[in-house]
Order: structure tokens, then sequence, then C-alpha cells
């Protein structure tokens, strides 16, 4: 079987996991979790990092932090996997629904707009498949209405914008280095800031809330939403390829965009972007196209994995607003959307065979 992914995990990683095991520094403490958040936020650009237990612990870390709450909207995309309305629903506040666009999948910066009332505090946009949503236009919206930005990088780390990473725009920027991410920490996950008082109270809410100068006493409710420090030590090892991982990455993508486009719509970099191709993606003609070629993708050993639902059709968000396009983009990918292997370590001769095999069967 080609699997859809696998981690890059080379002797490096089970080295420095051993070293941390072997330290009997294997929980919240110890100073590779300091080093893998310096260095981490300055790979993406931003003066403070605050690891956590996953990427969904840290959308949520994110919204408890700036005091989203009962009563408050949030603006967040319908075509996403679903941690970013979870994190909303986590505080009880109410998810406002926004489609997608076709030329990023992430989602349009004008039903944003038309999304933001006067209850919103927030927007919470998703880089989807590698690419990044057009975070200028949107920041600029958000700035313009006043309400906070938080980006979800999780399927993005590294992505361009015009020339500068996603991550680097949002109040709090939100990551996932879950194994099928451009790194992994196992689970796990970052908030960014470039704000130190936001900084302390993430850090201080991820660790039940208990005051860093008085140990065990609780001004708030917090959490335990910690990375371990081999998780961190995974994550430094892994790190120090990441700019490896997404070169073979992007050609990867290029390989399929030259073999596969005469055929299918191919995810290429979207205008003014570098996008880093996480599960590379592709859209067949129609639905029942695509459920075909999944189908023969499995008899000859491929895996492949359909696009997310979009969030509005299933049954705990129904009743949320949803700002679309007339003709919903979110449900026209969704049903006709799925992705190919694309893990850094296939082989050249993985990728011909997947390639030829998707252009025998359409
Ligand atoms: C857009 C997006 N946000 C958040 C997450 C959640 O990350 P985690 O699985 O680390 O909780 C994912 C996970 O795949 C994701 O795709």
């Amino acid at each position: 079987m080609i699997p859809i992914y696998k981690p890059l995990i080379e002797d490096e990683e089970v080295n420095a996991v051993s070293k941390v095991v072997r330290s009997g520094w294997v929980s919240s403490k110890g100073k590779e979790l300091k080093v893998f958040e310096d260095h981490f936020s300055k790979y993406i650009g931003r003066k403070a990092g605050v690891s956590t237990s996953s990427g969904t612990t840290a959308l949520h870390l994110a919204l408890a932090a700036l005091g989203i709450r009962k009563g408050d909207e949030v603006v967040a995309p319908d075509f996403t996997f679903v941690s970013p309305v979870n994190a909303v629903i986590y505080q009880n506040a109410e998810p406002v629904l926004v489609d997608a666009e076709y030329e990023t999948f992430g989602a349009d910066p004008d039903k944003i707009k038309e999304a933001i009332s006067k209850r919103t505090k927030a927007v919470v946009v998703a880089h989807m498949y590698g690419n990044a949503a057009r975070i200028d236009e949107i920041k600029e919206i958000t700035e313009d209405k006043g309400v906070y930005l938080i980006e979800d990088c999780a399927e993005s780390i590294g992505a361009k914008y015009n020339g500068k990473m996603v991550g680097s725009r949002g109040i709090i920027s939100c990551f996932s280095f879950y194994g099928n991410k451009i790194i992994t920490t196992g689970e796990g996950g970052m908030c960014l800031t470039d704000d130190y008082e936001i900084g302390e109270k993430l850090s201080t809410l991820r660790d039940h809330g208990m005051k860093p100068e008085k140990r065990y006493w609780h001004d708030e409710v917090g959490f335990n939403y910690r990375m371990t420090n081999m998780q961190a030590a995974l994550g430094l090892a892994q790190l120090k390829k990441i700019d490896q991982i997404i070169a073979r990455k992007r050609k990867i993508a290029a390989q399929y965009q030259e073999l596969l486009s005469n055929r299918l719509e191919v995810q290429s970099d979207p205008p003014n972007q570098e996008s880093v191709f996480w599960l590379y993606s592709v859209l067949s003609k129609s639905g029942t196209v695509r459920e075909r070629i999944l189908r023969e993708l499995e008899k000859n050993d491929i895996e492949s994995r359909r696009f997310f639902h979009p969030v509005h059709t299933m049954p705990p968000y129904r009743n949320f607003r949803f700002i679309s396009q007339k003709r919903k983009v979110s449900n026209d990918i969704s049903r006709r959307g799925f992705n190919l292997p694309s893990y850094p370590g296939i082989s050249q001769e993985e990728l011909t065979l997947v390639s030829e095999t998707v252009n025998r069967i359409v």
C-alpha cells in the first residue's frame, strides 16, 4: 500500500527522543520545550511561542486567552477540519461559517466581511491543504472592523503569502504537529504571538490557570494543554529539516502538476503564494467521477482521501449561520476533491505509479 502520508523520522529524531527519555525529563518540564518554542517562533517570525498538546488545544487556548465567551460570535471557515469551529463552541460562543473560494480553498474575504456583526469578536482563518488563505486581505478587514484575527496554520506550516509566512499576522497563530503534518511531535501544537502579555496568559491557562509566581494558586479556571519534553525533542529534530521537507513537497507537487494536469484540476501555487502542498489536492470533474477514482485507487493499493465535508452539513453545526456564495463553493470542492500520497519520503517510482494509475482510471 502506498500511504497518503508518513512522517520523515530518521536516526536524529530517534536519538533526540531517546536522550530525553534517558534523562528522566519526560513530562512538561525540561529544556527542550523552551528551545523548541523559541526556535519555532523564530522560524515563523514571531516573538513568543507557547507549545500545547495538540493543534485543537492551541486553538481553544487562543480563544480562551482572548476572552471569547458566551454571547460572542466568531467567524470561522465552512471548509476545514472541524477543530477551529469546535474551539469556538468549547467557549460557548457562536461560530458564523463562511464559504470557501476555489483559488485557495480558504475562506472568502468578501464573505468574511459580510459575516462580521456587532457581536463578532474574532475571525479564525484556516489555511488549507498547504495553501494560504488570502490573509493580507482578511487582516485588513479585521483591522478595519476592530476584531481579533486568529490564524490556524495546522495544514500549511511554512507556506508564504506575499512573501511572508502564514502565522505571522494573527494576534495569535496556531499550529498542529500531528503525525501527518509538515513537521511532527506525534501529537502537539503551538500558539505564537508578538504580545508578551498574551503569551503569559496562554502559558498560565495551559497550566491549569496556576499563577506562575504563586504555585497551586488559581485566579481562573485553566486547562492541562501542555506538550511533553519528549515531544519537544522530536519537534526540534524535525525543525532542523523543515526546509528540506518543504522543498521535497514542492517538488512532488510539481511532478503531479506535470503528470496529471491534462485530465484533472490540480493544486498549484495560488496567486502571490508559495504553497507547501500538505496533502496534494486534486479536483475531479464530478462527485461520481471522484468516487470511481477512489475505488480504483484502493484496488491498486494506493491510499487517497476525500476532501473534508463542509462543516455546515454535519449534525452539530447545522443551525449556525452560513454565509455562502449562491453556488456553495465548499459543497462543490468537498464533493469533487481528493488528496494523493505526498509524504516527503515517497519515491520516484511510487510517484510515477500513482500518476499513471490516476491517469489510467480517469
Ligand atoms: C485546519 C486544522 N486545524 C486544526 C487541526 C487540529 O490539529 P490536531 O489534530 O493537532 O488537534 C487540524 C488537524 O488536522 C486541521 O487540519
